[in-house]
């Protein structure tokens, strides 16, 4: 049933290309454009809402998170990403024309259920993104778009994730498309490249063999720091908690632009740092940003983990080791920046002894609150 792999985790990761290949399936017509009908909010009722506010949990949390950057670009309606446990507890202010999101693989989280139960209470839309069909989530929510995993088994989430982006990808420009934003043309080309990202993610896997080595490397240390920027932010988010859930070691995500309030007095004689970069093409002053946190950390002593694009010269001299991922539009970096953090969280955490697909402590799906 693990298909010739060791573990599920292993399995799933190399069944991303499929599990994104699959959420797009049906959903882009001959002409380039979205077709969400199934999601079955009318288009008026689309044009009206004034704030989006998405709600999720742990991995599914980080997706939401990276959705927000592209609803407010392509769509500029104000969106918020909460954790979905904080919800309720702060009495947030929801209307008719709230469009809430709850993202969940398992759809029977129990936190996100009760964070969705609230805006519904409150008059909100509330749209499910989810993987389970039939579960609870989607059945209490007045609209659903199915994220086409198929099963995951693994408690750390790897596929899910990654279609849950691509579901987000799809609703954020779904609401530009029918809203008609001044970035129609962008939306179009965005729809194309989406359509390459299985293809880009296939080659992202063929190339792990140095990612796996390097994380054997890394077995005997205490700590790994991750950073990331714009979208890069909520992926460094994800590499950390890969890393605590899987390897059960000291892992912090932060926003690059932050290391100067504070983390970077953590950075000390080889401490591992992964930082992932943006694309030196679009938002160049983020990219250039990021090459000066890097040599702002080695100058410190750290060892430079550098996930950049293929053909990004200028971060080059500051990696220590340097993972190349293939050329995407930066909103959509998250879909191919993720893999390798999965391939080395499961490999650091097979080379300490742990069980991969069972972490201690921990459920598949968690059904209290
Ligand atoms: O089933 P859900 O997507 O609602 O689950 C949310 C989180 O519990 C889940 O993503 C958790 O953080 C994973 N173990 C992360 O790998």
């Amino acid at each position: 049933e693990k298909g010739g792999y060791d573990y599920f985790m292993l399995k799933e990761i190399a069944e991303q290309p499929k599990a994104v290949a699959d959420t797009l399936l049906g959903r882009i017509d001959l002409a380039g454009n979205l077709c969400l009908d199934e999601v079955r909010i009318p288009a008026s009722v689309l044009r009206e809402v004034s704030k989006v506010v998405i709600v999720a949990c742990g991995t599914a949390y980080h997706a939401g998170m990276i959705a927000k950057y592209a609803i407010e670009h392509w769509t500029r309606i104000p969106c918020e990403t909460e954790l979905a446990s904080e919800f309720r507890y702060r009495d947030p202010i929801l209307d008719q024309r709230t469009l809430v999101i709850a993202i969940s693989q398992s759809g029977e989280t129990m936190d996100t259920l009760m964070a969705l139960r609230h805006a519904r209470e409150q008059g909100a839309k509330v749209l499910a993104i989810c993987n389970t069909n039939g579960s609870t989530i989607p059945r209490e929510s007045d609209a659903v778009l199915y994220t086409h995993a198929g099963p995951e088994v693994a408690v750390a989430s790897t596929k899910a994730f990654l279609t849950q982006l691509v579901a987000c990808y799809l609703v954020a420009l779904y609401l530009g498309q029918v809203r008609g934003t001044k970035w129609g043309d962008e939306i179009l080309s965005v729809i194309r490249e989406l359509s390459e990202i299985a293809t880009q993610v296939e080659e992202v896997l063929e190339t792990m063999e140095p990612v796996r080595e390097l994380a054997r490397t890394l077995a005997g240390k205490n700590t790994v720091l991750f950073l990331g920027r714009h979208v890069g932010y909520p992926v460094a988010l994800e590499g950390a908690l890969k890393l605590k859930e899987l390897a059960y070691m000291h892992a912090e995500g932060f926003a690059a632009g932050e290391l100067k309030h504070g983390p970077i007095a953590l950075i000390e004689q080889d401490v591992p740092v992964v930082v992932v970069v943006p694309s030196p093409r679009g938002r160049s002053v983020l990219h250039d940003k990021i090459v000066s946190n890097i040599q702002e950390i080695r100058a410190r002593g750290a060892r430079t983990i550098v996930i950049a694009e293929r053909g990004d010269e200028t971060v080059a001299p500051y990696a220590d080791h340097l993972i190349e991922i293939p050329a995407t539009p930066t909103l959509l970096q998250p879909l191919v920046a993720t893999v390798p953090l999965q391939v080395f969280a499961c490999e650091l955490a097979t080379a300490r002894g742990n069980e991969v697909d069972q972490p201690r402590n921990l459920a598949k799906s968690v059904t209290v609150e």
